[in-house]
């Protein structure tokens, strides 16, 4: 019995030192040698057949095996401790040494950059910003603009027609109406947005584009007051330099109508390659709220008037920006967008 007690013994060294590479292995060789099921307690189940003089002998060795094992346990658990946290540290390891990686930032599409700033300017002057759906009835976008069924207007826009009532918006005067409607003057909007027309893509069209549209309604509102304030949009815009010419024009949706251009603020109006020798750079159309497009509001022109403009803000982009041909901002080119 003793030969056995150090047979156990010699055996759980050894398994504590060479099999248990972690502490659930460790565990399971407690488990084998000192458990309730284990190689102790059974061999210690024959001690009813030692003698009397026996007994004491083996139980205190056996005592000191059970003690000895567990002291080796208790060693080697303490020893796979300090082994996992090393590892662990080691692994987490963090070189502050080492220089960082490189990181590309993003930012604004120039042509995002061009209709927050000029969003910026109108907000600042007391606009709301208001959205239209791109995706818009006939109605919107042509009859309620005082845009007739064989109005010419309607061919020189090419639309993009879904259905014969249902289109994708041309312009973004639709937003006019739909804001009538819904709230009665005041009313100081803008509405900036892409619009679509059947145009081939060369360098100064695109099928796809983006209006910025203006719309103030309310009483005793005058041309005068369009002026000053596109006035103020172009020197805060383009410099404090900056002059306005208004030229006649014929819109639907306003009367009277005019084009509007900017004087050129790279020569000043002497003429050069960006305003190709003009002096003017032309920017946007505007008028006065046709009475029709009121009335189908049901606001009384009689009572209240309004003024309206739109502009491309692609061109504006472009002017702004000395950028002659559309297509480079839609073919998001990095080297491109980089310089902005
Ligand atoms: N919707 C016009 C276009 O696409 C631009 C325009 C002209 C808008 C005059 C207006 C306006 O609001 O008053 O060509």
């Amino acid at each position: 019995m003793k030969e056995k007690l150090e047979k156990i013994l010699s055996e759980a060294k050894d398994a504590i030192a060479n099999q248990a590479d972690d502490i659930s292995a460790l565990d399971a060789v407690r488990v084998k040698y000192l458990g309730k099921k284990g190689e102790l307690t059974a061999l210690l189940r024959g001690m009813g057949a030692l003698s009397p003089e026996e007994r004491p002998v083996i139980g205190a060795l056996a005592n000191k095996v059970r003690e000895e094992i567990d002291a080796f346990l208790t060693e080697k658990a303490e020893e796979l401790k300090t082994k996992a946290l090393s590892s662990k540290l080691a692994e987490e390891k963090i070189d502050v040494t080492i220089p960082g990686d490189d990181f590309e930032f993003g930012a604004h599409h120039p042509l995002s950059e061009v209709r927050r700033e000029m969003t910026d300017i109108f907000v600042s002057m007391g606009f709301d910003v208001v959205d239209g759906p791109e995706v818009e009835l006939d109605y919107y976008n042509f009859q309620a603009l005082n845009i007739p069924e064989n109005h010419p207007a309607r061919d020189t826009q090419d639309t993009f027609y879904i259905t014969d009532k249902i289109l994708l918006r041309s312009q973004t005067s639709p937003v006019q109406v739909r804001t009538m409607e819904k709230q009665k003057p005041p009313i100081r909007i803008i509405s900036p947005g892409a619009v679509y027309r059947s145009d081939t893509l060369d360098s100064t069209h695109s099928p796809v584009f983006h209006q910025f549209e203006g719309l103030v309604v309310d009483k005793g509102i005058t041309m005068g007051a369009l002026k000053d304030m596109l006035e103020t949009f172009a020197k805060k815009m383009f410099g404090a330099e900056t002059r306005l010419r208004f030229r006649p024009h014929h819109f639907p949706f306003t009367e009277p109508s005019a084009e509007v251009d900017v004087s050129c603020f790279v020569c000043g109006g002497k003429g050069c390659r960006l305003c190709k020798g003009e002096g003017w750079i032309e920017i946007l159309g505007a008028g006065m709220v046709h009475p029709n497009v009121l009335r189908g509001c049901d606001i009384d022109p009689d009572v209240y008037s309004g003024f309206a403009f739109g502009m491309g803000i692609e061109r504006i982009a472009m002017t702004r920006l000395g950028i002659d041909d559309i297509r480079l901002f839609y073919e998001n080119d990095k080297r491109f967008l980089k310089q902005f």
